[in-house]
């Protein structure tokens, strides 16, 4: 049972007082069954990704596999992929598994809903069984073999969660650490040893520094949304990690992501070895093709209305629907109202606290609610079913969080909806970036749009995307289809929060 205690006090001069949370989360279930619970089958257009053209650059990449038996032997691993209903690799676990199995750094970038998560979690724990390294037998340490850096609590959450399913009844032990969280109840966990650590960088970079893990004996650092943890906000943090002393530079850095914007690139080089491997599964940036987008000149005081007539408008009373907002503010206010009308909604963003944002999410994913009122804190990586339509009330500044909130919906194949409500006023800044990604996916993009769309995009779709120069090393363009290639407890306020609550 999750534990929550003291979120709120009565303070010396009678009023409440927040509390930072002493919240003690759920443990995973030990039944096998529970974990496969909700999880995603293909959709319909899934055996489209074949014809996504990928490219993979850097020197010597290795021959993409066109089944996971060619890449992964370990029988453990094997019973997952067939548990999990996985019947061939998507083009990113094509390339990245032989990519990663032979040692290599690794910058991939795929859509929204294609299984980047496997892609690295298969190779990497199927590496550590095959080293059989002492530390997975010997004394419980702190010194996790393989790091996963995500930058929202609930995504950690739901990678520790698949993470489980790769390593239960194994000898790898899994932890997870993120704010908001108790902190004595995590370096208990940690006390049984840890080999695979999964992590907000805030929470992750304050044991580091109170030596409460080391990296000392870390092979792999995986920057999951790592175009967000390369950020302004989160850099010194993944700073903190990668380049602490007890970090070995011998390590497999690996990074995944929807969205790889070249000044990102730049920054994200620093981390990698110099050879590593570019891989873009399709345009980098661009929205997931099976999405149908579309964008409502709405005025700010019809955007409420609107809304309800939208939300009336699902034809499937089973589906769900998630709407992104700027603020935590106005989701508060939004997720109030649509309580009021009927709606089964519940909200999540950085003012609530950590308990009352996970039972958010688990009251989504379980269909108890219905629609999810969300900051952009619920924009990147979140693998919920049933989700068919995705709604920005307010669109983002950023082209890349307007990709990854529409990412939500049209999972491995799945056909989803997103409407965008533009108000002229705010939204100005993203119309040109807004045309490109709508264009890129062959969605119709309305005049009023186009004449919105003045000023420089951040991507320029159809351009090289590996930012290097390719003379640097053997080109390797795999084209399409993907497979004719055959180729002492501290105070629980004083710790790791910093900017994962900042939604
Ligand atoms: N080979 C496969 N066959 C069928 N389903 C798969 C396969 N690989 C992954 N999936 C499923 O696809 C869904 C999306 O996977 P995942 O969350 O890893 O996508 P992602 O690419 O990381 O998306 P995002 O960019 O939003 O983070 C999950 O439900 C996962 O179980
Ligand atoms: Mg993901």
């Amino acid at each position: 049972m999750a534990r929550d205690c003291t979120e709120i006090e009565i303070g010396e001069d009678g009023q409440e007082v927040k509390r930072p949370p002493i919240y003690i989360p759920e443990a995973l279930p030990t039944a096998q069954e529970a974990l496969y619970e909700n999880s995603i089958n293909t959709g319909l257009n899934f055996d489209r990704y074949e014809h996504i053209p990928v490219n993979m650059s850097g020197a010597n990449p290795p021959k993409p596999i066109t089944a996971f038996s060619e890449a992964i032997e370990n029988e453990h691993l094997l019973n997952v992929i067939t548990r999990s209903g996985y019947t061939k690799p998507t083009p990113i676990q094509k390339h990245a598994l032989p990519a990663i199995l032979s040692g290599r750094d690794l910058m991939g970038c795929a859509q929204t809903g294609s299984g980047k998560t496997a892609a690295y979690l298969l190779p990497v724990v199927q590496k550590l069984m095959n080293d059989n390294d002492d530390a997975l037998y010997g004394e419980p340490s702190q010194k996790p073999l393989c790091v996963v850096v995500a930058p929202t609590r609930e995504l950690a959450i739901q990678i520790h969660r698949e993470a489980y399913k790769c390593t239960i009844g194994t000898s790898i032990k899994i932890n997870i650490l993120y704010g908001g969280t108790s902190v004595s109840h995590q370096r208990a966990q940690l006390s049984a040893g840890t080999h695979i650590l999964i992590g907000t960088p805030g929470r992750l970079a304050d044991f580091l520094s109170r030596d409460w893990i080391s990296m000392e004996r870390l092979k792999f650092l995986v920057l999951d949304e790592a175009d967000r943890l390369i950020d302004d906000g989160f850099i010194p943090k993944i700073r903190e990690m990668a380049s602490h002393s007890s970090t070995p530079t011998e390590r497999q850095t690996l990074m995944f992501s929807a969205t790889f914007k070249d000044e990102v690139q730049i920054v994200a080089a620093e981390f990698l070895r110099p050879d590593y491997l570019f891989l873009a599964v399709g345009m980098i940036g661009a929205a997931n093709s099976d999405v149908a987008q579309v964008v409502l000149l709405v005025e700010k005081k019809d955007k409420k209305s609107k809304l309800t007539e939208l939300l009336s408008d699902t034809e499937n009373p089973d589906s769900r629907t998630i709407i992104f907002v700027e603020t935590k503010k106005t989701a508060d206010y939004l997720a109030n109202f649509l309580s009021l009308t009927n709606n089964m909604t519940t909200s999540i963003h950085g003012d609530r606290f950590q308990a009352q944002r996970e039972e958010a999410l688990r009251d989504f994913r379980m269909g108890r609610m219905r629609v999810l009122v969300a900051t952009s804190v619920a924009s990147r990586g979140l693998d919920i079913k049933g989700v068919s339509h995705v709604i920005n009330y307010d669109l983002p500044n950023d082209i890349d969080d307007y990709v990854h909130r529409v990412g939500r919906t049209g999972r491995v194949g799945h056909p989803g909806r997103a409407t965008s409500f533009f108000n002229t006023e705010t939204d100005r800044g993203i119309a040109s970036d807004l045309v490109k990604v709508l264009k890129e996916s062959q969605q119709e993009v309305p005049k009023w749009l186009e004449d919105e769309a003045l000023g420089k995009s951040a991507y320029s779709f159809g351009e090289t995307d590996d930012i290097r120069d390719p003379s640097e090393f053997n080109h390797d363009d795999f084209g399409a289809p993907a497979e004719d290639s055959n180729s002492a407890p501290a105070p629980e306020a004083a710790l790791g929060d910093d900017g994962e609550d900042d939604w």
